[in-house]
């Protein structure tokens, strides 16, 4: 059990990816009070999300009387914002946060919260003063902190505050703590900017559904695939895929094998991550999307495909026997604002490669970002994960309802990228062969995690089989010594028994008893060999961007 102890080492650092500044930056569609009508008077508001040109999702909360926005993230479990929070306690300790991004690094404070219509007092949550480490300016996104929405067990807070500290939990434990009538579950929805035919209003609700969209309680419960022996750092909100679980541009099943040590057979571990703006994905599958499209090109600064803004990729992805179509506009993004050497725009290709350091240890494939959640209806339910609920401790699920139709999906996507002339048909958008696609680069330093990386997923198969040839070692040691004993004990109890005889005496001459302890003294010092010998060398250069 302890092998999995080298699995803290890697924190929860997989939070935040921004891979490059967003140029630009379109209106707020976000939810006005007004449009929650008066007949859901006994419903308590949605949280009204902002969409900040597709790249970051932002709310609204109010920390110590201040109205704050911060930004979703389900990939991450703390809380923090910059600037003053007055009305606020300081807790006399400090934590550093470590995103993708960058560092956030503060004293942990405690102050009233109002997160929708949820008010919880005396929330935790770290204040940040310095954030000159991001690679991206918050104010000018439109945001000035981080909601983390995922697993309490992965707050970083949480692990520094007090264990009798009784307010020490992530938002979403305390407000579910507080009312053990409600069940455990958040669902949210994503807008699309950009996209003259969503319909979509961003938001997110707390133990209830948006209204219309109940249907998603009947969805196949997918359940949360946990980390093996790790309920903290780094559980996601993740999921299976279904066996063949993501269908490319050709209508055909993408060919993949998950780096996930105990995943079925055809399946990879997707995690719902909202502080994800581009969805991470093995390479292949990356390559297999966009490297048969015609003047695709790989961007090396930046490590994805750039392909024609006018191609229009259909692809989806399964879970519990529903297909979950993307959205065309979705699967390419000009968001950007990439120009090509000729200074024509180029859309960039939203599933990029996953680097290895995200997953180093293989506790999942798939990182469904911002780009995929806007396809889906979500809702989580966390159950048990909920430190002290006493009402809804079952095993956590994820529901997802379908959001994008195909066929309106496609007549957007004429009138945003082709000029609304259907031309997605004509010859320079056929895929190329899959025998002429292209593959993206595997840089020097990806190889050499890569290569890590099966090291480190093999490692419970070499400690096995050292295991395995240790005892086998020992056994014949033992087996050895113990024999040699035996031999040499019956050889004296023959003479003893000789002796006796000849005194007229008997005895039981087979007694080498003590040979059993020796048995148990080296096994133990068998379990405690790897943890020493086999601590890998550290990654954590690897999490930076
Ligand atoms: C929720 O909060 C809004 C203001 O934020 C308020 O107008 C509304 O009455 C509240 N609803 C409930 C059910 O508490
Ligand atoms: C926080 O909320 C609690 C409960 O509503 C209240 O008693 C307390 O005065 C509030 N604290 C501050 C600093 O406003
Ligand atoms: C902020 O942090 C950076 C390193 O992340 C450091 O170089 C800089 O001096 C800090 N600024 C202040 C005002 O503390
Ligand atoms: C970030 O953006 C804000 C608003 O656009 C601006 O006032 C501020 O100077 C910027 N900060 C940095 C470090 O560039
Ligand atoms: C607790 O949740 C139930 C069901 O969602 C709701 O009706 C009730 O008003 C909530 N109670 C409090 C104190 O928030
Ligand atoms: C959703 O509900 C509608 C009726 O409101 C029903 O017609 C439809 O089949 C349901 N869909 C799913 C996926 O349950
Ligand atoms: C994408 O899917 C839509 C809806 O099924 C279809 O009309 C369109 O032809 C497809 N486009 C391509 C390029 O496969």
């Amino acid at each position: 059990m302890r092998l999995l102890f080298l699995f803290c080492l890697f924190h929860a650092v997989h939070a935040v990816k921004i891979p490059f500044e967003v140029h630009t930056v379109s209106s707020f569609s976000g939810l006005t009070s007004s449009s929650t009508s008066s007949s859901y008077l006994e419903r308590r508001d949605p949280v009204a999300i902002k969409n900040v040109a597709n790249s970051i999702y932002v709310s609204d909360i109010t920390l110590g009387g201040r109205t704050i926005p911060v930004m979703l993230d389900t990939g991450s479990s703390d809380l923090w914002v910059t600037g003053q929070v007055s009305n606020s306690q300081d807790s006399g300790k400090s934590v550093t946060l470590e995103y993708a991004v960058g560092e956030a690094a503060g004293d942990i404070l405690y102050a009233n919260l109002t997160f929708g219509n949820h008010s919880v007092s005396n929330q935790a949550f770290l204040l940040v003063t310095n954030t000159s480490s991001f690679s991206t300016n918050i104010t000018s996104q439109g945001y000035s902190g981080l909601i983390g929405l995922g697993p309490n067990s992965g707050s970083s807070i949480r692990n520094k505050l007090n264990s009798d500290d009784t307010n020490r939990d992530a938002v979403l434990d305390r407000i579910f703590q507080q009312n053990q009538t409600s069940r455990n579950y958040i669902t949210f929805m994503l807008g699309r900017a950009n996209d003259p035919g969503s319909t979509v209003t961003g938001q997110l609700t707390i133990s209830e559904t948006v209204p219309g969209y109940e249907n998603i309680t009947n969805q196949p419960k997918l359940d949360v695939v946990t980390v093996p022996g790790l309920t903290d750092r780094d559980q996601h909100w993740q999921m299976y895929t279904d066996v063949d679980g993501i269908i490319g541009p050709d209508g055909q099943p993408i060919v993949y094998e998950s780096i996930v040590p105990k995943a079925p057979k055809g399946q990879l571990v997707a995690i719902i991550d909202s502080g994800f703006t581009l969805p991470q994905v093995p390479r292949s599958v990356s390559d297999a999307i966009y490297g048969r499209v015609q003047g695709a090109q790989w961007n090396t600064d930046n490590e994805l495909w750039t392909i024609p803004c006018g191609q229009m990729l259909n692809i989806s992805v399964k879970f519990g026997g529903i297909n979950f179509p993307v959205h065309p506009l979705d699967t390419s993004s000009s968001d950007f604002g990439l120009r090509d050497s000729s200074g024509n725009p180029i859309c960039v290709g939203t599933f990029q490669p996953i680097t290895s350091a995200f997953s180093l240890l293989g506790e999942y494939d798939l990182i469904l970002g911002m780009a995929f959640l806007r396809n889906i209806y979500t809702l989580i339910d966390l159950g048990k994960f909920v430190d002290g609920s006493a009402n809804d401790n079952g095993d956590a699920f994820i529901q997802l309802l379908s959001m994008t139709n195909t066929a309106a999906a496609h007549a957007d996507f004429v009138n945003v990228r082709l000029g609304g002339v259907d031309t997605a048909g004509q010859s320079q958008y056929y895929l190329l062969p899959a025998s002429e696609g292209q593959s993206s680069p595997e840089s020097a330093k990806e190889k050499k995690q890569h290569l890590e990386e099966k090291v480190l997923s093999r490692w419970p198969y070499i400690f096995l089989g050292s295991f395995v040839l240790f005892c086998g070692i020992v056994g014949l040691i033992v087996w050895r010594c113990c024999c040699r004993r035996r031999c040499a004990e019956r050889k004296k109890a023959k003479a003893l028994a000789k002796k006796r005889r000849m005194n007229g005496l008997q005895m039981n001459p087979l007694k080498g008893g003590d040979a059993y302890y020796q048995l148990d003294e080296p096994t133990s010092s068998i379990h405690s060999l790897p943890y020493s010998e086999g601590h890998p060398p550290s990654y954590h250069s690897g999490y930076r961007v």
